[in-house]
């Protein structure tokens, strides 16, 4: 049984805020939505109020940045939010994206062209029951499209008011500076930890750049990963989960984390970690092990 301080305060806004192209400001942790979803990504969840609750509880909790897909489920996961939700309590920011195909469980097929992500937006749009889409990311480039076609239609959607800010996700630094030349990227979302450091790179572009960075798998893996994160953790008296949340806050003030669960009660954990500080030398020793991996 993990030990888990509780804080008496469970809020995201205890992690600070970050801005969003200067427009929108949001708590700095938020809620990956893809988790709601049934196995696989797919289809509707086991238990529906269950889902809904979570995602009723995350906004109590001041979370009001939610992280979802057309792709999650695929549909699923914004009829959830809008079921949950709607209309939305002032200051909840919904971030989907499109640009994937999902022809079964955990099947996922690129799809970036113009008349589908325009097809992909009037479908958000009417799920999301919303007129405009506050965060549309480009969910990753599709090796088949042009990756500037694929951004010039985000930007022209933009232009006609169906999204308000536009962002990318699965990108290099590449990417993101020839998207900025066609339309200001709000965001980045990328697989990211302190034990998963291929994009740290991006990280620091997004920081120097006033981006958001948005890890997505934030949970760090790894043996050397595991031991130091129950040391760690059995220090503050919190959960593993919660010591690689706090490492990606302190990571950079860019850093949005969008953990996801299908549980309120793995939600309040996550949530919690808004509250934890890690030391230098803490945050240190997190930051060493990848290369701690590679030597073993
Ligand atoms: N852009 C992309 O390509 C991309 C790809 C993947 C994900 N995402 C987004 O990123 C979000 C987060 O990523 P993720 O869901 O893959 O990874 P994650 O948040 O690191 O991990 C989720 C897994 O950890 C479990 N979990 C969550 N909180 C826990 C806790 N406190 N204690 C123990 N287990 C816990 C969840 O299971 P339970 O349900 O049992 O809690 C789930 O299996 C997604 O929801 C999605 O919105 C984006």
């Amino acid at each position: 049984m993990m030990e888990t301080k509780m804080t008496s305060e469970i809020s995201a806004k205890l992690a600070g805020q970050v801005s969003l192209g200067g427009e929108l400001s949001v708590n700095r942790l938020g809620f990956g939505a893809m988790r709601l979803t049934g196995e696989g990504v797919w289809g509707p969840p086991k238990d529906r109020n269950k889902a809904l609750a979570v995602l009723r509880r995350a906004v109590e909790l001041d979370v009001n940045f939610i992280d979802t897909a057309d792709s999650y489920g695929p549909n699923v996961s914004e009829e959830l939010i809008a079921e949950a939700l709607f209309p939305y309590p002032k200051g909840v920011v919904i971030a989907t994206k499109g640009g994937w195909n999902r022809p079964g469980p955990n099947q996922w097929t690129h799809n970036a062209t113009p008349a589908h992500l325009r097809k992909a937006v009037e479908g958000s749009l009417k799920r999301l029951r919303l007129d405009r889409i506050d965060v549309y990311q480009l969910h990753t480039p599709d090796p088949v499209v042009n990756f500037d076609a694929s951004v010039e239609t985000l930007a022209e959607l933009r232009r006609q008011g169906k999204i308000r800010l536009v962002a990318l996700s699965n990108v290099t630094k590449e990417h993101i500076e020839r998207a900025r030349k066609i339309v200001p990227i709000v965001s980045v979302q990328n697989r990211y930890s302190f034990a998963d450091r291929e994009w740290d790179f991006v990280v620091n572009f997004c920081d120097a750049n006033g981006i958001a960075f948005i890890p997505w798998f934030p949970l760090g893996a790894g043996r050397v990963a595991g031991e130091v994160l129950d040391q760690i953790a059995r220090a503050h008296q919190v959960g593993p989960k919660q010591i690689a949340l706090a490492w990606l806050l302190r990571r950079s003030p860019f850093i949005l984390p969008i953990p996801g669960t299908s549980s309120s009660e793995h939600l309040e954990e996550n949530v919690a970690a808004a509250a934890v500080r890690l030391t230098d030398q803490e945050y240190d020793r997190l930051a060493g092990v990848p290369e701690l991996e590679s030597v073993r």
